[in-house]
């Protein structure tokens, strides 16, 4: 007897639980978001990116010893290494800097699991994947920021053994030391855009980890995912949309314009939160500090002005890539190198959420409800081998 019960579908899997997990806590209703029990907002307020990246991967944040140890892996390992060099090189100066970093990450991937001849050893041991996170962790700051150079015709930077990961990454970036009011906004912005549970690119990287593949295609996948506008291409797509509107008193018209056409306005929705991101309120107030410290009073005039039109008219809140757009431009980098610069936040959550899912792995394999053609046979479909010739003919004279 055939079962004529209709499986429930939870597009997009919406609203589905798929499993535990020990790093966040993403609350909607309370509006908070905790990294291993700990607010992201006082971590944000207290702790080098260094030390709330420890804190996702072992679950406590660090002793002076424990960081001190964290810091020397990573600055022994933060120069721009030549075969990451070489592949970046050969792609187009206009390929999309999320291209380059994808492709970057594979080719640290091919060299650190190099010798590894039985894919049943590619997944490593703990202390491996744990190694491994940190060593990617410690070569993508050189990553992103010779993309953005190269774009500008401008040479590598080395790295800073005296400055700590934020410092260190806009040295590399910039060639110069910024501020320390733009270093602790843009670190504050690296520890709100760790870890956000089972995001779409976190999931992705746990799809992949679950077939136990390794952590570097696992981070390559969840790269892909990042880029698209409705996650990670977000914080991009809103500098495009503010150079759209150009002026504060355009945000009417505009929007008008861009309602009446059904557009999403990036930077505002989440599948989540829907009575506003928890992570905002502080980018926000980094926002108005760099504001300040750039003397950009126009900047902050559109982004309330934006803000407030699209809230009144859908009721709809900002998420984090709202403010962190401006707040990344602000300090210097081109809109291109936005999501880039989410690539190097997120792979701690990720390598976290990787290392979780090898510790207690059930492939991930979901069930889908056909809707093509009833069975038919191959019978019914007729190949004349002389009307295909023709055919073939017919196309070779038309091209
Ligand atoms: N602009 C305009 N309308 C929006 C919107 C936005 N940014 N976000 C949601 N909506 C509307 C949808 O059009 C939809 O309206 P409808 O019911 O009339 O069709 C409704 O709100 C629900 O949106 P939906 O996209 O189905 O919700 P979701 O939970 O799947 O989407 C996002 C969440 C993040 C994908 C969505 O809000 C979005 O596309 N935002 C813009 C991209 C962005 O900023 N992404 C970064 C996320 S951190």
């Amino acid at each position: 007897m055939t079962d004529t019960t209709e499986p429930e579908i939870r597009k997009g899997l919406a609203g589905v639980t798929v499993d535990y997990t020990a790093v966040s806590k993403v609350n909607p209703d309370t509006n908070s978001l905790l990294y291993r029990g700990y607010p992201v907002q006082e971590l944000a307020a207290t702790q080098p990116f260094e030390a709330v990246a420890y804190l996702l991967w072992n679950g406590e944040l660090p002793t002076a010893e424990q960081l001190a140890r964290l810091r020397a892996t990573e600055r022994a390992h933060r120069v721009l290494q030549a075969d990451v060099k070489a592949a970046i090189d050969l792609l187009p100066v206009s390929s999309h800097p999320m291209d380059e970093v994808r492709t970057a990450v594979s080719v640290i991937g091919a060299r650190e699991t190099a010798g590894i001849d039985n894919v049943m050893d590619a997944v490593g041991t703990p202390e491996e994947n744990l190694a491994r996170s940190i060593r990617l962790f410690a070569e993508l700051p050189a990553i992103v920021a010779y993309g953005q150079r190269r774009r500008r015709g401008q040479d590598v930077v080395g790295p800073r053994d005296d400055l700590d990961y934020a410092a260190n990454f806009l040295w590399m970036t910039f060639g110069e030391e910024l501020d320390d009011v733009v270093v602790d906004a843009f670190n504050q912005s690296l520890i709100l855009y760790a870890e956000h549970s089972f995001n779409a690119s976190t999931f992705t990287a746990r799809v992949i980890t679950s077939t136990l593949s390794d952590l570097f295609s696992a981070v390559v996948g969840a790269i892909g995912a990042l880029k698209g506008p409705l996650h990670g291409g977000a914080n991009e797509a809103v500098l495009h949309i503010f150079d759209e509107i150009g002026d504060a008193a355009n945000v009417g018209p505009w929007l008008d314009q861009a309602l009446a056409e059904k557009r999403k306005i990036m930077g505002f929705g989440h599948r989540v939160y829907k009575r506003g991101d928890s992570r905002v309120p502080t980018m926000k107030a980094a926002l108005d500090t760099l504001v300040a410290h750039y003397d950009r009073p126009d900047v902050a005039a559109l982004y309330d002005e934006l803000e407030s039109e699209f809230v009144a008219r859908k009721g709809i809140y900002p998420n984090l890539d709202y403010p962190s757009g401006p707040a990344y431009k602000l300090i210097g980098f081109d809109t291109l190198t936005f999501t880039p610069l989410f690539v190097v936040a997120r792979v701690t959550g990720w390598t976290a959420h990787i290392m979780e899912q090898q510790a207690s792995n059930a492939l991930i394999r979901p069930l889908s409800a056909y809707n093509g053609p009833d069975e038919r046979h191959i019978a019914g479909y007729v190949a004349d081998a002389a009307a295909i010739a023709a055919a073939e003919r017919a196309e070779e004279a038309a091209s």
